[in-house]
């Protein structure tokens, strides 16, 4: 119960294969109370699995918001603070969409308006839920903000396409607004880097399966999966890591720190 007693709101839970789902219910069994949110269309996909049968699941408040708009993250906040009864100790920013990915445009001949949409959403919008967080005050102190990036950010993955600058944007600003949450609430930022993940969002990418398997024998533990993810994550939300603030945080079974693996030769 690493968690006990605290609150936050996790962004992101679209499926059962999201790795926000398996941070919520992580949050719930370590003790945490929350609030899942996500774009409002999230809220009217049909089927067994949906932020709405999570949100009755671990009988808690799903709130729509579009991460791009401040009117709606200023009313998540608000709503959430009211059903917490004060401020929030954690959030999860678990949000990427490339629509030059989705619209299948080579890199060579990006749709410059999608690409600012892409941003809006996949990084941007990180910093539109700090701003709010801060001007409300709605975080407490030694609280801790934590979003999910991919090693993208910083080495070329040609199909990663525009979502490689989106991504190193979003560390950027982790980095940036860490500086002013820690001088004011010792409050922690940061970025998680995980592993290549069968989610909705990475299944997007061109060439997915190969990527994973690549990445797979690459990694001498192999890729994380979503479950250790979301272990990972609580940790950050928890007490014992009250230090850790600015970083951007490999979980990718040692890929990152990997030039060449005989596993990969041997194929
Ligand atoms: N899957 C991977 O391989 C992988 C690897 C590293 C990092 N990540 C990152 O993990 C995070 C979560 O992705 P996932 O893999 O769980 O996929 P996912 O598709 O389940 O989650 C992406 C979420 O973004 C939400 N979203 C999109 N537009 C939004 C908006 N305007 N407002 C609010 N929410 C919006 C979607 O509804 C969805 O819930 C993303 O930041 C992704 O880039 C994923």
């Amino acid at each position: 119960m690493i968690l006990k007693g605290k609150k936050g709101i996790i962004f992101g839970a679209l499926n059962d294969m999201s790795i926000a789902w398996k941070v919520a219910e992580l949050c719930v069994a370590e003790g945490a109370e929350i609030v899942l949110t996500n774009a409002p269309v999230a809220f009217r996909m049909k089927g067994d699995s949906n932020i709405k049968t999570l949100a009755e699941k671990l009988n808690c408040p799903a709130i729509p918001a579009d991460a791009t708009r401040i009117e709606d993250l200023e009313k998540l906040i608000d709503e959430s603070m009211a059903h917490f009864g004060g401020k929030i100790d954690f959030v999860l920013h678990s949000i990427g969409m490339s629509i030059n990915i989705r619209k299948d445009k080579p890199y060579t001949d990006l749709n410059h308006d999608f690409m600012l949409k892409s941003f809006d959403i996949s990084s941007i919008s990180f910093h539109k839920l700090m701003q709010s967080l801060w001007k409300k005050e709605a975080v407490n102190d030694w609280g801790s903000i934590l979003a999910l990036t991919y090693i993208g950010a910083q080495r070329i993955f040609p199909h990663y396409s525009e979502m490689a600058e989106a991504k190193s944007m979003l560390e950027s600003f982790a980095r940036s607004f860490g500086y002013h949450f820690g001088e004011r609430n010792n409050i922690r930022v940061n970025t998680i880097s995980q592993s290549p993940t069968m989610t909705t969002a990475g299944t997007g990418i061109e060439g997915f399966q190969e990527f994973l398997d690549y990445a797979e024998n690459m990694s001498p533990i192999g890729n994380a999966p979503a479950q250790a993810c979301a272990e990972y994550c609580i940790s950050l939300f928890s007490d014992y890591t009250r230090y850790v603030t600015m970083q951007n945080l490999y979980h990718d079974g040692g890929f990152s720190n990997m030039g060449m693996n005989p596993a990969i030769l041997n194929k």
